[in-house]
Order: structure tokens, then C-alpha cells, then sequence
């Protein structure tokens, strides 16, 4: 078993690196792996990668977790490569990474199976504003390929044109690439964890705010400071006809994406019980203490090997594989 350590860069903005794991979730991922009965070998990134996987004999399983650094399919960069080489590997293709990288692209995808997405619009440059169809505040606006609520901030919710566009201008400047303009949807946060192959759902977990307030949204300030600005609930305290919704939703967001082995599933409930597909993380943080699926995990009782292992036998199954 091999492992793909996830690419690094210079940072630009203050989040830039907000993404990437630290080396304690990688040891912690190594060790996880080791107690499954697999040797493993950390692989680097970019060039290295490269010369890595160019100078013997492939491994017989990568477990991907690289997220890459440049371009709009960043995170489809590994699973490519190693498609291209007839590597087996762990975790959704390249397909579907970079599709779910593009927010946008995903919603359509997901509206397409009948799944409620946020409404809204991709702002390419700030003139757009004047052109948006949509027109109902509050808004958001956010990157439209990033994750870990990169550029998503207190200040992402708009109330009038002016900030529309002066955020609008922001994500453009910060993050160099287009705004996603979606409709506030007000309601409860519920992340929806999915593993396996086929695929099962985890469980349900909640995020509330430890101080109501309107307009709560899981920012990055938020996701830096959890510990004392919100709370988890996992199972969500939902009735069974909303649990049935949510699960269903988000498994058939996952499936019309052709995701594997692992995701992470954003929604907000509505008051009238309806899911709103926000997005979907094909490539969720693997922390066992700072991410939201192992925190789910471990809310369930399952430990963060028992987690990984869960997601290794969705690969090996597919592959037919001899998992010791
Ligand atoms: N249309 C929306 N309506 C209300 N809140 C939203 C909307 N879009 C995003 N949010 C809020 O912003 C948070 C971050 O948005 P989103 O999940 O799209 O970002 P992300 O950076 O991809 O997150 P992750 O850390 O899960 O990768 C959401 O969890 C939610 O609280
Ligand atoms: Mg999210």
C-alpha cells in the first residue's frame, strides 16, 4: 500500500494552505494503514510523484490524498495519472474530483438527479453583478473551486448590490478565479459522511452555532476556532421522513457524480424539511481531530482505523484485492 502526500505551494492569501494536511494527519493516516497489515510508502507530489512512480515497480494501492495546487481540476491531477498508468487507487476518479472541485458544475450535475440545489450564478468578471439574474439578498458569494471555506468569511453573506460587488471583486482578486453567487438558504447545517463501495452513509451530523445568531454560516473563522464556536450533533436529531430525505439526497449526489470509496455531503435543511444540496467533498480532511467526517466517526463510536479501513475496503473490494 502506498500513500500520496498531498502537494504544497506558496501561499497568496492567508488561507492558501488551508487545505493541505499537516504531518501529524498523515502519521496519524500511515498508522492507520500499518495496523490494517499494509506496508506503506509515502509517494510525493508534482515531479516527485513522477519520478517516484518512474523509477520501479507501481504500488498495489494508492490511497489518495492529494489535493494539488494549480488549475481547475487540481484535485483530478493524482487520480489521472494514475488512471493513465494503471495504478488502482483509492477514492473517487479524476472525473469526478474535478467536477465536484467546480461548485457550480456539481450543482448541475446533482440538480440533474432531482436533487435541490441553491439557486445562483457565476460572476466572471465584477460586471456581471449588473447582469445576474437573480436578485433576491441575502446572498453568498464564494470561490467557485475551493474548499475548507476558503474565502468564505462573515462577510460572504450579502444584503445589497454594493457588497455584492465589492465580494464579488474579492473572490475574483483573491482567489483568481470565478464567484459563485447562490441564494442564502436559511435552515439547519447537516454534513451527510459516505464511505464504502457500495456506498453507505455514515451518518448525519449537524453544526450549530453555540451562540444563535442569524445568518449562521460554517466559515472559515468558524472551522479555526470549532472548539468554541459551534457544536456537533451526530446522529442529527432529524424525524425519520427528513433522515430518509437527506441520506437519499445525498447518495444520489454521489452517485451522479460517480464518487468512490469516501465524500463528504453539504446541505442546509430547510424549515419545510427539504435538503439543498450545497456540495460535496470527494476528498474530505482525514484528521482524526479537526475533520469533520472523523469527528462524525467518532461521534459514532467508530475509531479513525476502523474509518480508514472502511474506506480501503471499498477499493479493495472493487478491485478484487487481497486485503492483508
Ligand atoms: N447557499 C448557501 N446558503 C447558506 N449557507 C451557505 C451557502 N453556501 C455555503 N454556505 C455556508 O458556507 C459554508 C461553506 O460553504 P461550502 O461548503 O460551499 O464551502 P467549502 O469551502 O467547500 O467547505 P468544506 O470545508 O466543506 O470543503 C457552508 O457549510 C454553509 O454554512
Ligand atoms: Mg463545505
Amino acid at each position: 500500500m502506498y500513500l500520496v502526500l498531498k502537494g504544497c505551494g506558496l501561499p497568496v492569501t492567508d488561507d492558501a494552505l488551508e487545505e493541505y494536511d499537516t504531518g501529524d494527519t498523515i502519521q496519524e493516516l500511515r498508522s492507520a494503514l500499518k495496523v490494517l497489515g499494509h506496508d506503506v510508502i509515502p509517494l510525493g507530489w508534482g515531479q516527485d510523484l513522477v519520478e517516484d512512480l518512474s523509477r520501479g515497480s507501481y504500488p498495489d494501492l494508492v490511497f489518495n490524498i492529494a489535493e494539488g495546487f494549480n488549475g481547475r481540476a487540481r484535485e483530478a491531477q493524482v487520480p489521472a495519472l494514475l488512471e493513465m498508468l494503471d495504478i488502482r487507487f483509492v477514492g473517487s476518479d479524476a472525473f469526478a474530483l474535478a467536477t465536484a472541485l467546480d461548485k457550480n458544475a456539481a450543482k448541475l450535475v446533482v440538480n440533474n438527479v432531482g436533487v435541490r440545489v441553491a439557486d445562483g450564478w457565476v460572476a466572471n468578471k465584477v460586471e456581471d453583478v449588473r447582469r445576474g439574474w437573480f436578485k433576491r439578498y441575502p446572498m453568498i458569494v464564494k470561490p467557485n473551486n475551493e474548499g475548507s471555506s476558503r474565502g468564505i468569511s462573515k462577510v460572504s453573506v450579502v444584503h445589497n448590490q454594493d457588497e455584492l460587488r465589492e465580494r464579488v471583486a474579492d473572490v475574483l482578486a483573491s482567489y483568481k478565479q470565478p464567484a459563485l453567487v447562490e441564494e442564502y438558504i436559511e435552515g439547519r447545517e447537516l454534513t451527510v459522511g459516505l464511505v464504502g463501495d457500495p456506498v453507505q452513509v455514515l451518518g448525519i451530523m449537524e453544526v450549530s452555532p453555540l451562540k444563535p445568531r442569524d445568518e449562521f454560516i460554517y466559515s472559515i473563522e468558524v472551522k479555526r476556532n470549532w472548539r468554541e464556536l459551534v457544536s456537533y450533533e451526530c446522529p442529527a436529531r432529524l424525524t425519520a421522513t427528513e433522515q430518509k430525505y437527506v441520506q437519499e439526497a445525498a447518495v444520489a449526489a454521489f452517485t451522479a457524480l460517480g464518487c468512490k470509496d469516501m465524500a463528504r455531503v453539504d446541505f442546509r435543511l430547510t424549515r419545510e424539511g427539504t435538503p439543498v444540496f450545497l456540495e460535496i467533498n470527494p476528498l474530505p480532511g482525514l484528521s482524526p481531530t479537526t475533520s469533520d467526517l472523523c469527528i462524525m466517526a467518532a461521534a459514532l463510536g467508530i475509531s479513525h482505523h476502523e474509518l480508514v479501513g472502511r474506506i480501503l475496503k471499498g477499493a479493495v473490494d472493487r478491485y478484487s484485492l487481497n486485503a492483508s
